[in-house]
């Protein structure tokens, strides 16, 4: 069958990608997908399980730091779009080794922008290079105010200073070479299959084994939290209706005080648990700060609501009650990444 379109999304079998796959192999079916993905700690194929076997559906296991790879692939697969997610992506770990940041979100991402200018060359009829970014690029907000897209970057970690890196460069290809892009940036997303290493589903884990519940500082960190899927659905919108060149910022309009999310999330995972509510709240544990810690984020999505009618449908409420629910629905899942099998069995089924 021909396909009306060959998209490459990398990073597909992360948290977000895993979700996004899952719209596109749904929603359009006549589109192939291939799955580029390295399968890094956070890479899970459990993540596509129920979607494996479409028939427009393609994994490949390769490095986006590996430059000859990337040209292979566009050229194997004749890929005419792409969705680029893969990245490292937590903070914590570009505090700790900046170098594997470097390579894959600045070094990667300019691998997969001269393969695509090589295999477009100048005809970029129905191309798209969509490169998904985060809003940590804009540096940190003080107690008011929001992050626009006229926001100067101001990027403070290793790891946003590698994806505001990724931005300029995707950015310079379109100015310099006239390669047909588009970017969003991001808040920080939950639900389900996000790593157990991030805030929410390292708490609700926690919670379930009774062991403390880390907070940095004084715990007033303030992030504004979307819908995993809402963010799905909104790649979906821009890469379909965008405009090159264009950015387009997300947010869930949806803003909390790290320690007041944390003592709702206790709350609502104790009712799951049968616990008495409030009981889990004594596991947490101000602990020393994160080193150059932004103090807050917040996204103004009115560009993305206004012009590509797109906004968030699922309230705080209800997606933190579903999220605490699958983490503890999804027992296997949880030990499988925490405990690392799942990583050796990859090195032996790919080895
Ligand atoms: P994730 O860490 O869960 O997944 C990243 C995926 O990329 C994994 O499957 C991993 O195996 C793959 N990967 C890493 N290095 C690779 C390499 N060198 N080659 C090929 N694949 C590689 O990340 P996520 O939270 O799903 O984030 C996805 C994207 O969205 C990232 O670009 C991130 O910057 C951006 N983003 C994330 C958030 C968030 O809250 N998680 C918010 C805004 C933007
Ligand atoms: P995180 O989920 O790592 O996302 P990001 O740093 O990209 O925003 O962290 C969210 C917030 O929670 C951030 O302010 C750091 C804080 N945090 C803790 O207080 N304790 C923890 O154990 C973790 C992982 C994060």
């Amino acid at each position: 069958m021909a396909f009306k379109k060959n998209i490459l999304i990398t990073g597909g079998a992360g948290f977000i990608g895993s979700h996004v796959i899952r719209l596109f192999l749904e929603k359009h079916p006549d589109f192939r997908i291939v799955n580029l993905d390295a399968l890094t700690y956070a890479g899970n194929l459990e993540n596509l399980k129920d979607v494996e076997n479409a028939d427009n559906y393609v994994f490949v296991k390769e490095d986006i730091t590996d430059a000859e790879a990337m040209q292979n692939v566009f050229r194997d697969y004749q890929i005419d779009n792409v969705i680029h997610l893969a990245a490292e992506s937590h903070v914590d770990r570009s505090i700790a080794n900046p170098m594997s940041f470097i390579m894959t979100n600045i070094i990667g991402t300019v691998n997969l922008l001269n393969a695509a200018r090589h295999h477009w060359k100048d005809d970029f009829a129905g191309k798209r290079f969509y490169h998904v970014s985060t809003d940590e690029v804009y540096g940190s907000l003080g107690e008011t105010g929001f992050f626009t897209e006229e926001t100067s970057y101001d990027p403070r970690s290793p790891y946003s200073s590698s994806k505001a890196s990724s931005d300029h460069l995707v950015r310079a290809y379109h100015h310099t070479y006239g390669l047909p892009i588009v970017i969003s940036n991001c808040s920080n997303n939950y639900g389900p299959n996000q790593f157990p290493e991030k805030l929410i589903p390292l708490v609700i884990n926690n919670i379930k084994h009774n062991k403390p519940l880390p907070i940095y500082g004084d715990g007033k960190y303030t992030r504004d939290w979307l819908w995993v899927k809402d963010h799905a659905a909104a790649i979906d919108v821009i890469f379909r209706t965008g405009k090159d060149g264009e950015t387009y910022n997300i947010g869930g309009n949806n803003e909390w005080k790290n320690i007041d999310l944390v003592e709702v999330l206790c709350d609502k995972t104790d009712a799951l648990l049968g616990r008495e509510v409030g009981s889990s709240r004594k596991l947490i544990t101000f602990v020393k700060d994160r080193a150059g810690h932004d103090r807050r984020y917040a996204i103004d999505a009115t560009k993305l609501k206004e012009e590509l009618n797109w906004e968030p449908t699922v309230q705080a409420d209800e997606g933190l009650e579903m999220t605490a629910k699958w983490y503890l629905e999804n027992e296997e899942w949880l030990e499988n990444v925490t405990s690392g099998n799942y990583q050796k069995y990859y090195e032996e089924m790919y080895s």
